[in-house]
């Protein structure tokens, strides 16, 4: 919740007390370098008895809340009919508005599951913006093409925009007149954009997007890993919506859509992940396969305890004090780094601080994965645990050529409930320090690279050696180790 101090300033106050913590190591800045050169410069690859803040994501290491541990003992262990199940059908009902709905093990079965059964050959799937996963599964599940409509404004970093996460609904048009409704195989409308730096659409396009699909007889799929954010931005930003509540708004939306999906290890604080409708006939169409794929109906691949404590994070993801605690410390974050010159998208998102690398080494050519080196210097200079996000994280085209990502993100993310401030201002110092020590940091090389989501496994080397450098440079204004 933002309280505001007798100085005027604005302060994200948590709204719950740590019951239960564990001991994190910040190790010398001489491992942390080891470390990364073991990691083949891939943040994805250390181990975390090397890291200190781990911000590589929020998927699966949020806190949980009192109440879901509680879910936990709770639960109705059994391979078919277990009343866990039928609870959490009766949550997702109460705050989705669903009737149907299956479990699968996370949000990339569903996705898919989705790709398997809509999909089309060599047709198209329509997005607001890609996922790495969702794109790898239109790709190669579907063998659809990913077509992703985003606006003029969703590239621009430095933005006043409300809803970088919008589709431009003329594209849309323009798109199905051009490869033909029967190509398409669904429009999708990921909430929030997660690639464009957790950016929000709007109501009013959501709605301007369901009535094209209307028009042209198209499937709506939103997913909403990140659902409760995108409701509490409209609510925060959105002209009309500011007497609503979160619950109200995630209702709306999800009316919206034929079909919903997502990652439960985001906004539910848990591990897993559904797919939901009231449209009996689609559901049909996926149900069989989910025994072949996922696990029986009434688990689909989640344990029974992870589903009991689902339903708890269902219903507390929309209470406000829940769906903004992240929002809430990453303005915070955002806002502290902008007004210090340091290139950070804007407006503040969802689920992370997103560092514009090429504004913050503008010296390092695309060639070189610029958000690549940039996530490596920021855990030297201060164990903390980032993402790249950009060109690393995307795969080449079936010719073998590079494919350059629009954007090149840091993406330092923020697990619910699990951080405080003065961790994040911690982050904002050596950020800062590496922002005036920036011409040391050089590009990277692949040494190793899959052919498929390489950046989980691809190991990299430093140009120049340039992690070395950084280092000595840090222990020299540190006066030590860390
Ligand atoms: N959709 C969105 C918007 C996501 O952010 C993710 C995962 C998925 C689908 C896939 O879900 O991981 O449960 O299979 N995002 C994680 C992240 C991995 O770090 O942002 P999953």
């Amino acid at each position: 919740m933002i309280l505001k101090l007798s100085n005027g300033q604005n302060l994200p106050v948590e709204m719950h007390k740590a019951r239960m913590v564990q001991k994190v190591e910040l190790v010398p800045v001489g491992q942390r370098l080891k470390a990364i050169q073991e990691a083949g410069y891939n943040t994805f690859q250390l181990k975390t008895k090397d890291i200190f803040l781990d911000m590589l994501t929020d998927s699966g290491v949020n806190a949980m809340s009192d109440n879901q541990f509680a879910a936990f003992i709770k639960t109705d262990d059994a391979y078919a009919g277990s009343m866990t199940f039928y609870e959490f059908a009766d949550a997702v009902k109460e705050i989705l508005g669903y009737e149907y709905v299956m479990n699968v093990h996370q949000g990339r079965a569903a996705e898919h599951l989705l790709s398997k059964v809509f999909g089309k050959p060599d047709g198209v799937i329509i997005t607001n913006y890609h996922f790495t996963t969702t794109k790898a599964h239109i790709e190669v599940t579907a063998g659809s093409e990913c077509l992703e409509l985003y606006t003029d404004e969703a590239l621009k970093t430095k933005s006043t925009h409300p809803f970088k996460g919008n589709m431009d609904i003329q594209k849309l048009e323009e798109a199905i007149r051009q490869h033909g409704k029967h190509k398409v195989g669904y429009v999708r409308m990921e909430a929030t954009t997660n690639l464009l730096g957790g950016q929000p659409f709007s109501m009013e396009n959501l709605k301007a997007v369901r009535k094209v699909c209307d028009e042209n007889g198209l499937l709506l799929v939103i997913d909403g890993s990140l659902i409760s954010e995108n409701a509490y931005f409209i609510w925060k930003r959105e002209e009309g919506y500011e007497n609503k509540t979160v619950a109200e708004i995630v209702k709306e939306m999800c009316a919206l859509a034929d079909i919903f999906y997502l990652s439960g290890r985001k906004n539910t604080c848990v591990r897993g992940g559904f797919i939901a409708t009231n449209d009996r006939e689609l559901f049909g169409k996926i149900e069989p396969w989910l025994p072949v794929y996922e696990g029986f109906f009434t688990y689909g691949g989640m344990s029974m305890r992870e589903i009991g404590a689902m339903a708890v994070g269902l219903r507390e993801m929309v209470d406000p004090s829940v769906a903004g605690c992240a929002i809430e410390q990453i303005q915070y974050f955002v806002e502290k780094l902008d007004a210090m010159g340091i290139p950070v998208v804007t407006p503040p998102g969802g689920l992370a601080c997103h560092v514009d690398a090429k504004k913050f080494l503008p010296h390092v050519p695309k060639e070189q994965y610029i958000a690549g080196a940039l996530t490596a210097a920021l855990y030297i200079s201060s164990g903390v645990r980032a993402m790249e996000r950009g060109t690393i994280s995307m795969d080449r085209d079936r010719e073998g050529r590079e494919v350059y990502a629009d954007l090149e993100l840091t993406r330092i993310a923020l697990p619910r409930r699990v951080y405080t401030i003065s961790q994040i201002e911690y982050i904002i110092d050596r950020l800062n320090w590496l922002y005036q020590h920036r011409e040391l940091i050089k590009g990277l090389k692949f040494i190793s690279e899959p052919p498929v989501l390489r950046f989980f496994l691809g190991k990299l080397d430093a140009l120049d050696n340039w992690g070395r450098e950084l280092s000595e440079a840090f222990k020299r204004d540190f006066g030590g180790t860390w």
